[in-house]
């Protein structure tokens, strides 16, 4: 029998699935870690802290599944993007790694954009501009900011891929997650030496990059020793978590969209060819479909702002605090009776790329309660993603169907907030697994089950559940959305100032 393993180095756990040929999970496992905010609106990880869970998640699902060492074939990595983790000559890392949802690097942004002669020249390099989140800023702000650090650093590595290093011992990414480092030519599928050299980075800081299907190297003896695996097992590219959801949730051909509610909130489109936005609102990368791409929208903050909400406001529901919110915010009618959230709790990337934007609640009245927060939080985060929807559309992008995965979206309430603000049938599959479930199907790609990962996703991934609009809820959000968006509009100058508050 042949098992295949899918790890996802999320922000806040791991999560890790074993799958046999077929697709069928045979038994997963998480385990959590934190998350730092050394500064406001930094946000940073120890890379020991996913390696550890990577151990204790892959021998717990073992144990679960009771394994033989010589039953796992291959192993699939997934990860949340644009991390970065600096190593020295000796692959020790030098510092914290700075995460997708750290702002700190809004002046290394400009500068990039000034090395590379422009933003429209920049986009025509790496397909996207740049942005706070990417990895590319990072590197510049440590070399602006932690000189003695960046002089030490000879490798840079996303999360992913420093669990790889500490699985295989090879130092490999793939096109997808390579993607969102603003450093590949992502027309081409590989490291744009244009750009690098107008960053004067050199190519030798990166690792080598492959597709998400192919062999990266196999388990040392020292991994496969603590994870109670042999040497024989593989370990593919995977994907980046945005790539890797997308697979998972069989997104892998025209015409079908998936939105996550995670952490944050992804609006994601397979497309066959490589398609720009000339404003750079969406970001097109590699998929994790050989010789295909994505486009994608990323609000930075989705489910957590619920999350948020739940620990930071409502401390004393403790455990059952989603199912008391949910059932508060059912009672409220779509709209929350003119309440708006804006879920900028971190800043803002698609469609507005504005790190000082905050998150608010704005229509307040003395009827307002609890319910009538939890609601107005879920509908601002569907709005924040609606905003991503609209652009796809602009584009021209076909969306046949809109499949919806993560967290947030096996609340009902959540999924019809999302059919009702889409405006189309939102439809779930029977793989809820996203990230960790999409790199296990790569994994059986590169041992051999399956041809190709779009064979795979047709063996094993179907429509399980369908949330219908409704006529009134979609009419109250279509009258909504406008002031939505103006909002933002109204605010931005007033978000500047308050970042500048002391
Ligand atoms: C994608 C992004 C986030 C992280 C978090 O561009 O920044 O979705 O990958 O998981």
């Amino acid at each position: 029998m042949s098992v295949y393993l899918g790890i996802d180095i999320g922000t806040s756990g791991t999560k890790t699935l074993a799958i046999d040929e077929q697709g069928r999970i045979l038994a997963d496992a998480d385990a959590r870690y934190p998350l730092y905010h050394p500064k406001p609106l930094w946000s940073e990880q120890d890379p020991e802290d996913w390696w550890k869970a990577t151990v204790r998640t892959v021998r717990a699902v073992v144990r679960k599944a009771k394994l033989k060492p010589a039953d796992v074939r291959a192993i699939g990595l997934s990860g949340q993007m644009h991390g970065s983790v600096f190593l020295d000559k000796n692959h020790r890392v030098i510092r914290p790694a700075i995460l997708w949802n750290d702002q700190r690097t809004a002046a290394e942004c400009d500068e990039i954009e000034q090395r590379a002669e422009g933003r429209r020249k920049l986009i025509q390099m790496v397909a996207n501009p740049a942005l706070t989140g990417f990895t590319a800023p990072k590197i510049l702000w440590l070399r602006n900011h932690e000189p003695r650090h960046f002089d030490q650093t000879a490798k840079i590595l996303l999360p992913k891929d420093d669990v790889r290093r500490r699985l295989t011992g090879e130092l490999a990414t793939d096109v997808s997650d390579a993607s969102g480092m603003l450093l590949l030519d992502v027309r081409k599928r590989r490291w744009s030496t244009r750009l690098l050299s107008k960053l004067e980075l050199d190519s030798d800081l990166l690792p080598d990059c492959f597709e998400s299907e192919d062999v990266t190297g196999q388990l040392t003896p020292q991994a496969a020793k603590l994870l109670g695996l042999t040497t024989n097992c593989l370990v593919v590219g995977g994907a980046g978590d945005c790539a890797a959801n997308g697979v998972g949730t069989g997104v892998v051909k025209k015409g079908i969209l998936s939105t996550s509610i995670g952490t944050s909130g992804i609006m994601f489109v397979h497309s066959d060819n490589v398609e720009i936005d000339p404003e750079g609102r969406l970001h097109t990368f590699c998929h994790a479909v050989r010789g295909k791409w994505h486009m994608m929208g990323v609000s930075l903050t989705g489910g957590g702002a619920l999350q948020w909400f739940a620990q930071k406001m409502c401390p004393e529901l403790k455990k059952r605090a989603y199912e008391v919110l949910n059932r508060e915010a059912e009672a409220i009618p779509a709209g929350a009776e003119g309440l708006f959230f804006l879920p900028y709790l971190a800043g803002e990337r698609t469609p507005h790329a504005d790190p000082h934007a905050r998150g608010c609640f704005i229509g307040l009245t003395l009827k307002h309660t609890r319910g009538h927060l939890a609601r107005a939080i879920m509908e601002g985060v569907a709005f924040a993603m609606r905003d991503s929807l609209e652009i796809i559309r602009q584009l021209d992008v076909p969306v046949r169907q809109i499949r919806v995965s993560g967290g947030g979206s096996k609340s009902p309430l959540w999924r019809q907030i999302q059919a009702d603000t889409f405006g189309k049938q939102a439809v779930t599959i029977n793989a809820e697994e996203g990230p960790a479930y999409g790199v296990a199907l790569l994994a059986a790609v590169g041992g051999g089950s399956f041809r190709n990962i779009q064979e795979a996703c047709q063996a094993t991934i179907e429509v399980a559940s369908t949330t219908k609009v409704q006529r009134a809820a979609r009419a109250a959000y279509d009258r909504a959305f406008p002031v939505y968006q103006q909002l933002y509009r109204s605010l931005q100058d007033d978000f500047r100032r308050i970042s500048q508050l002391p």
